[in-house]
């Protein structure tokens, strides 16, 4: 019987817990490891890498590229709390990694994550090849479209330079923030999407169709958080939340565009099932001042 997206996600934490001792790292960084991705993540992207290769309907186990994509942002959460970054001292009601661990573990932990990330693709490409006819056929060329996908959204070309952006953006203004969302945010989300759709047996010739509608998600993602931040934001001067740069309302209707883009460029791609559907609606949920 098909999992519901409760029981999907709560597979996949066992499947996070397995993944993790099965590095046997070192006790210190096994610890460190476990608490980074503890803590009460909402595993976002993972359920959409499922979610996307489910609405295929070709049958296909992604559950090694699902975890790539919790890799690479759990690595992305810890670096970005640092403090030579954004030295945050909690995350996720608890403290960030860093502070219960010390710099140097949570350094570690980031590299070794986004490392760890790229090795699920390589797995995520054995399964492949493990895979019923003509799927495993294409298991090489997903591999290199994974494989670009995963440095492009994760390196320079993407979340590096989102990041470094966001500590010194050039300009303090919502163009400027929203190339940053999507240098930052929107990556990753492109990842999930794009594997969910290349190792879930979808259409080569698509994904472009595939990266614009992630995009369309992950611009919604990010303004929705800003939404939430809008307070504390506020406060900061010079801040590059997009909801304290374009206000309240505007905000709100710039992230209602953004979601009825998601919903429409997934329905005419064929994916937005029942569970697509569900992942748009906890967002829209977990947004806060929308009815403003
Ligand atoms: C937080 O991402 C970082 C942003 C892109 C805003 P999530 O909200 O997905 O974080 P967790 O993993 O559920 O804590
Ligand atoms: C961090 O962005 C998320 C990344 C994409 C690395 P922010 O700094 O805006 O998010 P939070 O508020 O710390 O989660
Ligand atoms: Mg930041
Ligand atoms: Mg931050």
């Amino acid at each position: 019987m098909e999992k519901n997206l409760r029981e999907i996600k709560e597979k996949f934490e066992e499947d996070l817990t397995k993944s993790v001792e099965e590095l046997k790292a070192p006790p210190l960084l096994s610890e460190a490891l476990h608490y980074a991705f503890d803590g009460g993540a909402k595993r976002v992207r993972p359920l959409v890498v499922f979610c996307v290769a489910e609405a295929l309907k070709n049958d296909l186990e992604v559950t090694k590229a699902a975890l790539s994509t919790e890799y690479f942002h759990t690595a992305s959460l810890i670096a970005d709390d640092m403090p030579c970054m954004d030295n945050d001292s909690y995350r996720r009601d608890r403290y960030t990694l860093h502070k219960a661990y010390g710099e140097t573990i949570a350094l570690l932990t980031s590299y070794g994550m986004i490392t760890e990330g790229f090795r699920k693709i390589y797995e995520a490409i054995e399964d492949l090849k493990k895979a019923k006819k003509p799927f495993s056929l294409n298991a090489e060329k997903v591999g290199f479209l994974a494989l670009e996908c995963a440095t492009r959204c994760s390196g320079y070309l993407g979340a590096v330079s989102g990041q470094f952006f966001d500590l010194a953006p050039p300009k303090r203004d919502f163009e400027t923030a929203k190339t940053i969302i999507d240098l930052k945010t929107t990556t990753l989300f492109e990842a999930a999407f794009f594997f969910g759709w290349i190792f879930g047996g979808g259409s080569l010739e698509k994904t472009d169709k595939v990266k614009e509608l992630s995009h369309h998600f992950g611009l919604a993602f990010q303004i929705g958080d800003d939404i939430k931040d809008f307070e504390q934001d506020r406060q900061k001067k010079g801040s590059l939340n997009s909801a304290v740069l374009l206000g309240i309302e505007k905000a709100t209707s710039l992230f209602q565009g953004e979601m009825a883009q998601f919903y429409e460029k997934s329905e005419s791609l064929g994916i937005l099932s029942k569970k697509i559907q569900q992942i748009g609606e906890l967002l829209e949920k977990s947004v806060p001042l929308l009815t403003c």
